[in-house]
């Protein structure tokens, strides 16, 4: 297993739990997406995986290396572990070429400009404007950088959160094709939570229903795609005959 959470409990306040026992585990260069109820703790398990919120009891592990007690900035740099949180994941007043570089601040400098150039080469939405400010960039284009700076120092483990959250339907389909194609170019896993999860779930291996800080439900992404309860309950209905674009009322 790439990433293990085994029973992990976790809240910000004593005796309050938020996550009350998960386990979990994803394989090498699986992509799995997390969906439930606002509230049910998807962005707690986050912030638990990566270490900003400490475990009160169970264990994180990554590669087979216990991470349980491990200081954010140790994830990062032994474990390979990103994060993309759900809200400020770019600095607006920096440049472009400024934001991904900051992914690589632990970098030796000399490696840190190839692999900025690396990226800004390969997503030429973001490297042909290297020297704007990013708040210049539109939703998707800013997700990309945010992506891009979580990158930087070649993770095994990204950990995205709502990556798509406020893109139009075609910004939604183009964002999920770029972690599919980060999956295939840099051979990394990705625990993916997601509110679009039908268009998420499309493009995973597997999906889990957290409700109450517990796994209510997983299975292999299309089993919860194909399963109506599943739909009617965290997916906002499949398309029907009668209803063939269920998402568009959302996004209006
Ligand atoms: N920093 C915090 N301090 C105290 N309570 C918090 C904090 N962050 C989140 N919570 C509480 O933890 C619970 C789970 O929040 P969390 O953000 O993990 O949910 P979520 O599933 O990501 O929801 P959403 O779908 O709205 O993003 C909520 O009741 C929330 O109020
Ligand atoms: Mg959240």
């Amino acid at each position: 297993m790439k990433l293990e959470a085994k029973n992990v409990t976790a809240g910000y306040v004593p005796g309050v739990n938020i996550l009350n026992g998960i386990t979990l585990g994803l394989a090498e260069q699986e992509i799995v997406t997390v969906v439930g109820p606002n509230g049910s703790g998807k962005s707690t398990f986050l912030k638990c995986l990566m270490g900003f919120v400490p475990a009160s009891s169970g264990t994180v592990r990554v590669s087979g290396v216990d991470c349980t007690a491990m200081a954010v900035h140790r994830r990062v740099r032994n474990h390979r572990m990103a994060f993309v949180p759900q809200l400020d994941n770019v600095y607006g007043p920096l440049t472009i070429r400024d934001n991904v570089r900051a992914g690589g601040q632990h970098m030796p400098r000399a490696d840190r400009e190839r692999r900025a150039d690396e990226l800004l080469h390969r997503y030429p939405a973001l490297g042909d404007r290297a020297n704007q400010r990013a708040d210049s960039l539109s939703g998707g284009e800013r997700q990309l950088l945010a992506l891009c700076r979580a990158l930087m120092p070649r993770p095994d483990v990204l950990l995205l959160d709502e990556p798509s959250a406020g893109l139009s339907p075609a910004k939604v389909t183009e964002l999920f094709d770029a972690v599919v194609d980060i999956r295939a170019q840099e051979n990394v896993t990705v625990l993916c939570v997601e509110q679009n999860a039908v268009q998420s779930l499309a493009v995973s291996d597997r999906g889990i229903v957290l409700v109450q800080g517990q796994v209510a439900l997983q299975g292999p992404a299309r089993q919860l795609l194909a399963d109506p309860q599943v739909s009617e309950l965290y997916l906002g209905g499949l398309p029907t005959a009668t209803n063939p674009e269920p998402f568009m009322e959302e996004s209006l």
